[in-house]
């Protein structure tokens, strides 16, 4: 255990920040520099762990895997508040940092400090009830009298967790709190882009007299992660990312238990009741924020809007209005709405996808330039059907919009993607909602609000081309657990 620091000066670049193989701070040969996107700013230089360090994390936490499961809840979710409390404390700090090396507007990353507070406190709430199992009467038959079975969860055994560059704290704490909620041990590896706050979350967990090895954090370079997803003393993935990443872990390690939470085209749908005045004002600022929120580098940004023909010519000018009065700018300015996407390579591709669309007939609406990283927040209609930007994930401040003729087409135009992450559905209409519900082939369905809506205690994760697996804290306990059932005989019941 670490004593607790105080807060750094938020903006100068740090040093070469240290890396965490099993919970101790180190740092190995080689380092890399992690930059701002919207001005090239050096932010922070981070050291590499060396294959030994990497060995020694992993060795680790496979022998304390059993000591770890066997911990007393009060022990775990101690160290979940500890993190909790310790993430509030730093937040501006830590806000500052993340906006520094992922290109996130300040006020979006204040926003996700409080998110990953939100799954640490959860988890320490999940971790207190978690555990006590289901009991089940087995004398339901002759050959069962006198036995009852109790039906209790154990770990799979460590995780290797594998967080992505967009939410770079609240997506990694998605990882390491229902581990260490369930007592099973975890090897973070952040993404190159944006690992400092992945490390700061390293100092806090020091911090916590959580036994060596049930946590590592380690900014391993992707193309040395081939060996550590193959070690056998690792059976858990979880991953966040990209679909073709994702899917070539899944291959690679078949009998390994993986979940992938990937990308998604994500549909606001606008229907013929969601009419007055108000309705549509309210729903075009909706879309118009969460198309562009981390500049539309959320897997549940509005990509996709889709509005019934009653509606449509009423709303597409208040999604236009509403998307031009976002601010693009520099991501530390307060009043920044939209800053610069992650890389300028990622700017260069939404550009070249909006290029494709307008040539092949597409209306440009708005938007449509890119200065640097930057790329305006931009509307396209009549896009036409087979151009990239109409059935891949953007992952940038893009939306198409659409008109169609009634809840089932709109129903059938969400489901027409190879993604199914979330849905949202714009009515007032219970039944429509219970139809939806049946209906859209994916993972969440938001009524009355866009599908960028996610509270991070609730299930979370794709159908189709988005993924295997649920994260949301409990269910990611569970996603790292097992059932094991324990059959008691002899009882007098
Ligand atoms: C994601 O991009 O999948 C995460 C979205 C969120 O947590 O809000």
């Amino acid at each position: 255990m670490t004593a607790p620091r105080a807060p750094r000066t938020p903006d100068e670049p740090r040093a070469v920040s240290a890396f965490w193989p099993a919970g101790r701070q180190a740092t190995g040969e080689e380092t890399f520099e992690v930059t701002n996107s919207y001005d090239g700013r050096l932010v922070g230089t981070v050291s590499v762990p060396t294959p030994a360090q990497v060995e020694q994390a992993v060795a680790a936490a496979h022998a304390v895997r059993e000591t770890f499961a066997a911990s007393p809840a009060h022990v775990r979710a101690a160290a979940l508040d500890h993190v909790a409390k310790r993430l509030t404390e730093r937040t501006e700090e830590i806000a500052r940092l993340i906006s520094a090396e992922n290109g996130k507007p300040i006020k979006w990353a204040r926003g996700e400090v409080g998110r990953a507070v939100s799954v640490f406190r959860f988890a320490s709430e999940e971790a207190r009830r978690w555990g006590a199992g289901d009991a089940q009467r087995l004398d339901t038959d002759a050959g069962g009298t006198g036995r009852l079975a109790l039906t209790r969860r154990f770990p799979r055994g460590p995780v290797l967790g594998i967080a992505p560059f967009n939410f770079p704290l609240n997506l990694a704490a998605h990882k390491v709190a229902p581990a260490l909620a369930v007592g099973t041990p975890i090897v973070l590896k952040p993404a190159p882009a944006t690992p400092l706050s992945s490390l700061v979350l390293g100092e806090i967990l020091a911090e916590t007299e959580l036994p060596e090895g049930s946590w590592s954090v380690l900014p391993v370079p992707n193309d040395r992660m081939p060996a550590l997803v193959r070690d056998e003393r690792l059976p858990v993935i979880s991953f966040t990312g990209s679909g073709p990443v994702g899917w070539s872990i899944l291959d690679s390690v078949p009998r390994k238990h993986v979940t992938l939470e990937l990308g998604g085209n994500g549909a606001a749908v606008v229907l013929a009741d969601w009419s007055s005045e108000a309705d549509l004002d309210h729903a075009a600022q909706r879309i118009a924020t969460f198309s562009n929120y981390q500049g539309g580098q959320s897997c549940i940004s509005v990509q996709r809007v889709i509005a019934d023909a009653s509606v449509y010519d009423r709303l597409l000018p208040k999604v236009v209005a509403a998307v031009e009065a976002q601010v693009t700018g520099d991501p530390a300015d307060p009043t920044t709405d939209v800053g610069p996407l992650v890389s300028e390579d990622a700017a260069r591709r939404v550009e070249s996808w909006v290029d494709e669309a307008v040539a092949a007939g597409a209306k440009l609406l708005t938007g449509g330039k890119r200065e640097g990283a930057t790329y305006a927040p931009t509307v396209l209609a009549d896009v036409p059907a087979g151009v990239t930007i109409a059935c891949e994930e953007v992952f940038g401040p893009v939306l198409t919009i659409t008109a169609v003729e009634g809840e089932a087409a709109a129903f059938a135009a969400v489901n027409d993607s190879p993604y199914g992450l979330q849905a949202g559905v714009f009515t007032h209409d219970l039944q429509t909602a219970f139809r939806a519900h049946r209906a859209l082939e994916t993972g969440g369905v938001i009524i009355g609000d866009v599908p960028s809506y996610r509270a991070d205690q609730m299930p979370y994760g794709g159908a189709k081309q988005s993924g295997v697996g649920r994260e949301g804290v409990r269910y990611a306990m569970e996603d790292y657990t097992y059932e094991r059932v324990l059959v008691l005989s002899g009882l007098d019941l």
